[in-house]
């Protein structure tokens, strides 16, 4: 058996790796080659072992066969001839043959051998490396693998909890691989982009200061000051405008961000941001500068050429209204159509319809309580078209699918029958005015499925984007995941700058920082609830990869939105003095974005989880199920940080 440390030297020393297994083509015959790489599979055919050897780059076929000896060409190779060694020397060759039968999945190898052509009868079209086979001279074990967990195969049933375990094992499958170097595209692709377009890559710190809201942080106990908290940065916000006001002019950065939040397939607690921010420049410079480096991103992780959907080099842009009004969320997926109705107008019209539920939401806007600008409640509809022909337990699927939903209280449905007749419906006491005025609005026709939502404004657009997502997937019309070679981007502009709290007090949308839109800044003092702001999302099939804003520099209107938030002088100060200083001391007209670089490389990969991107993910509990973090800590370890765990939350009781 050759495993001695001298024959792994000689490989790894001497001779070294002239090609990866998958590179190797046809214009390659005739070459000595050395290979290493993990074996993927082995047959054995009596005295002739074949093993598909693998790398990054793909697998070669290698081949151990007793009865061989180098005749033609083969045996004049003299690669080796200078050292005085001949390329075949039956005695390492028997030696290489015995490895061969030994040898098993996922073991460590190399192999010095030459590249003979497999006979066109045995030719593989599907592998690059396909038409040839290395014919082994000599070979040596590196690593002797356990038998793995799982095979090292493209598609595997194994559940992800026992993948992530054993991610290293993973993460060789092919798909991963082909995953992870197209983050490196990415990473590549932005890097000089940005760099070519006069951005400097500047880093800021992962330890900050806790700041209310946004998302939630995680806190870091300090050691050297008792008692003391630092939080890990959800972005690096505050610190890229402060570039801005130290005179940077153009930043970026592929940024990690930490977030403590409820974790999804498109969110992670670690996450990776495209941050960028630039001064003197309006939101259309902010488009023209991200609609380039998508281009650039798509073309060269080859995805799509953009040009082709795009010609104008421009995406298209809706109003954040317009987004809910017509898909129910602010990021809709447009590679298919099947849009929301608003009927609240309608209803008013009608005085309820005669359906007690909507006539609730109906006087509370005619006795004022309830405003059309924004209101609180709202009627709408979504169509499902005969076409789909779905059963009905098929719609009392998507029915159930929506009680995850929270407030979500019940879709209540009417298949449209002859003449306009609503059936299968509970909407008995419609007026058939109202009916008929539905239809209308709606243009349904026989066999057409009308799911009507009325109450809580959220809610009502929350269910029905859902809906019609699920709906969408099932006719067929989008895939399940992935981009089904559509690619839909779209800038949604201009959202509200507040949002209302149950107790009736106003919090930031996005943050505090978000300059409203010029024309709304008189509404500030009399209906925050009006103002919109310079804030874009851009959004790809129905992902929102990235979000931006053009940032409050004016000291005045900073202070106009800090009342509306009820943040008074004092505690502004104490949250975000520093900027609030850095504003007042030299602060240039600014804005920026952050692209979610995780959730734009797996719609570039046509992943379904931002876990088939992301080398080491977390679950969805926030476990790194590979090393068990988080994991307890000895009482010492927190004593030294001046840290108490309530007993409640002590694993050890
Ligand atoms: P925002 O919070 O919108 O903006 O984040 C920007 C983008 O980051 C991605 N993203 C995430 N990806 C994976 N896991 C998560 N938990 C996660 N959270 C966000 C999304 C999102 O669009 N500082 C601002 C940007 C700015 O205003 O310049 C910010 O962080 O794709």
């Amino acid at each position: 058996m050759l495993e001695s440390a001298a024959v792994m030297a000689r490989f790894i020393d001497d001779l070294q790796r002239t090609h990866y297994c998958g590179e190797l083509r046809a214009s390659d015959l005739g070459k000595e080659v050395v290979l290493f790489g993990w074996v993927a599979h082995r047959r054995d055919f009596g005295g002739c072992v074949f093993l598909d050897l693998r790398d990054r780059e793909g697998i070669a076929q290698v081949v151990f066969d007793r009865t061989y000896t180098p005749t033609g060409e083969v045996s004049r190779i003299t690669a080796l001839a200078a050292r005085g060694e001949a390329f075949w020397d039956s005695t390492v060759a028997d030696s290489a043959q015995q490895l061969a039968e030994e040898v098993r999945r996922e073991w460590v190898i190399g192999v010095r051998g030459v590249v003979v052509h497999r006979g066109e009868k045995n030719v593989n079209p599907r592998l690059g490396t396909g038409e040839i086979e290395v014919r082994v001279a000599e070979a040596v074990v590196f690593n002797r693998a356990e038998t793995p967990p799982f095979s090292v195969e493209d598609e595997i049933a194994t559940d992800e909890d026992i993948r992530l375990k054993y991610r290293y094992i993973d993460l060789r499958r092919a798909p991963l691989q082909r995953n992870l170097r197209m983050r490196h595209e990415v990473n590549q692709t932005v890097r000089s982009y940005l760099s070519d377009q006069g951005a400097l890559e500047l880093e800021t710190p992962i330890l900050c200061k806790y700041t209310p809201g946004g998302a939630r942080n995680f806190l870091v106990p300090s050691r050297l000051n008792a008692g003391k908290f630092y939080a890990l940065a959800e972005s690096p916000q505050l610190f890229k405008q402060l570039f801005m006001m130290s005179g940077f002019d153009k930043y970026f950065q592929i940024v990690k961000c930490f977030r403590d939040e409820d974790l999804r397939l498109d969110r992670q607690p670690e996450f990776t941001q495209i941050d960028i921010e630039m001064s003197f420049v309006c939101q259309d410079d902010i488009f023209r500068l991200l609609e380039g480096l998508m281009f650039r991103v798509f073309e060269k992780t080859g995805a799509a050429d953009l040009k082709a959907h795009y010609p104008s080099g421009e995406f298209p842009r809706m109003s954040f209204a317009e987004s809910v009004r017509r898909f129910g969320n602010d990021k809709p997926d447009l590679r298919f159509g099947l849009e929301l109705t608003e009927l609240t107008e309608l209803a008013i019209a009608h005085d309820g319809g005669g359906l007690p539920l909507v006539k609730a939401i109906t006087d509370s806007f005619k006795s004022g309580a309830y405003r059309l600008e924004v209101p609180a409640e709202i009627v709408k509809a979504f169509v499902i078209p005969a076409s789909a022909n779905f059963s009905r337990p098929q719609l009392e699927a998507f029915e159930k699918s929506l009680r995850e939903i929270k407030g979500f209280k019940g879709l209540a449905r009417a298949k449209v029958a002859d003449g306009g007749a609503w059936t299968q419906s509970p909407l008995k006491t419609v007026t058939d005015e109202f009916r008929l005025a539905v239809n209308a609005a709606l243009g349904v026709s026989d066999g057409d499925v009308i799911c009507f939502q009325f109450g809580k404004t959220d809610v009502v657009n929350a269910a029905l984007a859902k809906l019609r997502l699920d709906v969408g997937k099932k006719m067929g019309l989008i895939p399940e995941s992935g981009h089904g070679g559509q690619w839909r981007l779209l800038w949604v502009v201009n959202p509200p700058l507040f949002e209302q709290n149950e107790d009736g007090t106003w919090a930031a949308a996005h943050h505090a920082f978000t300059r409203p839109v010029d024309e709304h800044v008189a509404l500030l003092d009399s209906d925050p609830a009006r103002v919109l702001c310079y804030r874009y999302d851009l959004v790809l099939n129905g992902f929102e990869i990235g979000g931006g804003s053009i940032r409050l520099h004016d000291p005045d209107v900073q202070q106009k939105v800090f009342s509306v938030l009820g943040i008074h002088e004092e505690s502004a100060k104490n949250m975000f003095g520093f900027l609030l200083e850095a504003l007042r001391s030299g602060a240039p007209p600014h804005g920026g974005i952050a692209i979610g670089m995780d959730r734009l490389t797996m719609l570039l990969s046509g992943g379904s989880t931002l876990r088939d991107v992301i080398p080491f993910p977390k679950t969805n509990q926030g476990v790194d199920t590979m090393s068990g973090a988080p994991v307890v800590v000895a009482p010492a370890q927190l004593d030294e940080l001046h840290v108490a765990v309530a007993a409640s939350a002590d694993p050890a009781r």
